[in-house]
């Protein structure tokens, strides 16, 4: 069977939903200036469309860990492969994934950061799989929950493929 992709959140819903985070985002930081950080590759994407709906000042960094791990499954030891080019200290720092999974990757990676003082530290992510959660990770804002499917699409990947569908849907005929 060839590999097809099945739209699980369409691309009008996903844009309806950043537009939303973006103005809750503004709404909270009001009066602040906002530092995001983008977990390469799969969240730039997400950052890019959010960033454009945020109103408060914003400045990004970008960072690329790669946790060992399966195709479909990650083990939660965290290589950094780029870190930040720029310091935490004293910043409104939001963290932007595509996906919460077991939660390995972001225990691990919020731990690494939140030893370097920002100010604040808070986590946004397009998708959550609550439903896969082995660590304890506090989600601030949510795009969608999802069930326990594996998504492509909107910066997520199968493989390195699909990160540039412009909606989230679900691999099938996959062996
Ligand atoms: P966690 O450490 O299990 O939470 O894994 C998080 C990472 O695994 C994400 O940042 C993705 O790169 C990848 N991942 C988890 N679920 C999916 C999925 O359904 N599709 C594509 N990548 C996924
Ligand atoms: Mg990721």
């Amino acid at each position: 069977m060839a590999e097809t992709v099945k739209v699980l959140v369409s691309e009008e819903e996903v844009d309806k939903k950043i537009r939303a985070l973006g103005e809750q985002i503004s709404k909270d930081y009001a009066g602040r200036q906002v530092h995001l950080i983008c977990v390469l590759k799969g969240g730039v994407f997400f950052m890019c469309e959010l960033a454009k709906r945020i109103s408060v000042p914003v400045t990004m960094d970008f960072m690329s860990v790669s946790s060992y791990g399966d195709k479909t499954s990650s083990s939660g030891v965290v290589k950094i492969a780029k870190d930040l080019d720029e310091t935490l200290e004293g910043k409104d720092v939001l963290v932007i994934e595509d996906i919460i999974d077991s939660g390995r990757t972001l225990y691990y990676l919020l731990d690494i950061l939140q030893k370097r003082n920002p100010n604040s530290m808070r986590l946004c992510t397009l998708l959550d799989k609550p439903e896969r959660r082995v660590r304890d990770v506090k989600v601030d804002y949510v795009g969608f929950e999802i069930p326990d499917e594996f998504v492509v699409g909107y910066g997520l990947d199968y493989a390195q493929k699909y990160r540039n569908l412009p909606y989230i849907g679900v691999v099938e005929g996959v062996e």
